[in-house]
């Protein structure tokens, strides 16, 4: 066991997929792009973060002066490696007048390569800064067409990458949901295929579906994105009546940041995120550029 973390000195960061109990006891929840936004702003010495080994790297990169904790440094988002260095190299070798567009649900390692790095919050809007006409869009291959559909001027490469849970979304359980709740309205996450985002009264992020549930006159909605997200709307919409379309829409690698594993972090047992520093210096600009350019 190393030293306890005093608990003034810490932010604790949850993502809305982390479970209820986690998300209750954070001080502050949100999407990738929020998160990463307190991750900066923060003054305390210590983060811990909530979430898979993406956000906890780029918490860390962001802010290489803090200590920075993963309760569960084993919840991996399986998308984070859905691509290859050898496949942008390629890229940059063979396209001319190039943006390479690395989603933040990604590995370090992958950032690095990145001319920026986007959230599914920021990516229509951070793409449609950039001078280049040609776009690599990696790893989501869902969300990268979501962009791309509202980018005509740009001419997109797609990678090959998706999240399985959200790509396995299917038409007919989305119907099948319609048709029980004949009322409600759609919310899907940008990371499910298009036909099922075709269908959506809103597409984006996560907090982008709570804040339109949470303005919308509607009463009832369906909710293609993992099942945490539905503690955030119970929250913040009283009254409103919200229905996942698949029973176990669960991300179980969000699902290994139990209460224990945090209070295990308080009692000394937790492990620092590190990342090698000439991938940290690489992937910081690439960060940084998203922030500047999703203001
Ligand atoms: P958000 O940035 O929308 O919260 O999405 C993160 C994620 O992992 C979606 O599967
Ligand atoms: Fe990764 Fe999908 Fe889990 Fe999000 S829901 S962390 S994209 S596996």
């Amino acid at each position: 066991m190393g030293q306890k973390i005093a608990r003034g000195d810490a932010l604790v960061l949850a993502h809305y997929y982390a479970p209820d109990a986690v998300q209750a006891a954070a001080d502050f929840v949100g999407d990738s792009f929020a998160l990463a936004q307190k991750a900066v702003a923060s003054d305390k010495p210590v983060i811990v973060f909530c979430g898979v080994t993406f956000m906890g790297e780029s918490a860390k990169i962001l802010c290489p002066e803090k200590t920075v904790y993963l309760p569960a440094p084993d919840a991996h988002c399986p998308m984070a490696d859905m691509a290859s260095e050898e496949e942008i190299l390629h890229m940059r070798r063979t396209v001319s007048d190039l943006a390479v567009v690395v989603y933040v649900n990604s590995s370090a390692r992958l950032k690095a390569h990145a001319d920026v790095v986007v959230t599914s919050a920021n990516a229509v809007r951070v793409v449609s800064h950039l001078k280049e006409k040609n776009i690599y869009f990696i790893p989501d291959r869902n969300l990268g067409a979501f962009v791309a559909a509202q980018l005509p001027e740009k001419k997109f490469y797609f990678g090959h990458g998706c999240c399985p849970i959200h790509d396995a979304t299917t038409v007919s359980e989305v119907e099948a949901a319609f048709s029980a709740h004949p009322e409600a309205l759609l919310l899907a996450h940008a990371e499910c295929p298009e036909a099922v985002r075709s269908r959506a009264a809103f597409v984006g992020s996560t907090a982008g579906m709570i804040a339109f549930a949470e303005r919308s006159d509607a009463r009832e909605f369906l909710v293609a994105t993992e099942a945490g997200t539905l503690y955030e709307l119970g929250r913040r919409c009283p009254g409103k009546r919200f229905f996942p379309t698949r029973a176990d829409f669960l991300c179980a690698d969000m699902k290994k940041i139990t209460p224990a594993a945090l209070e295990n972090v308080f009692a000394g047992g937790g492990t620092p995120v590190e990342v090698d520093e000439e991938i940290a210096q690489r992937a910081r600009r690439a960060l940084m550029r998203m922030l500047e350019l999703a203001k």
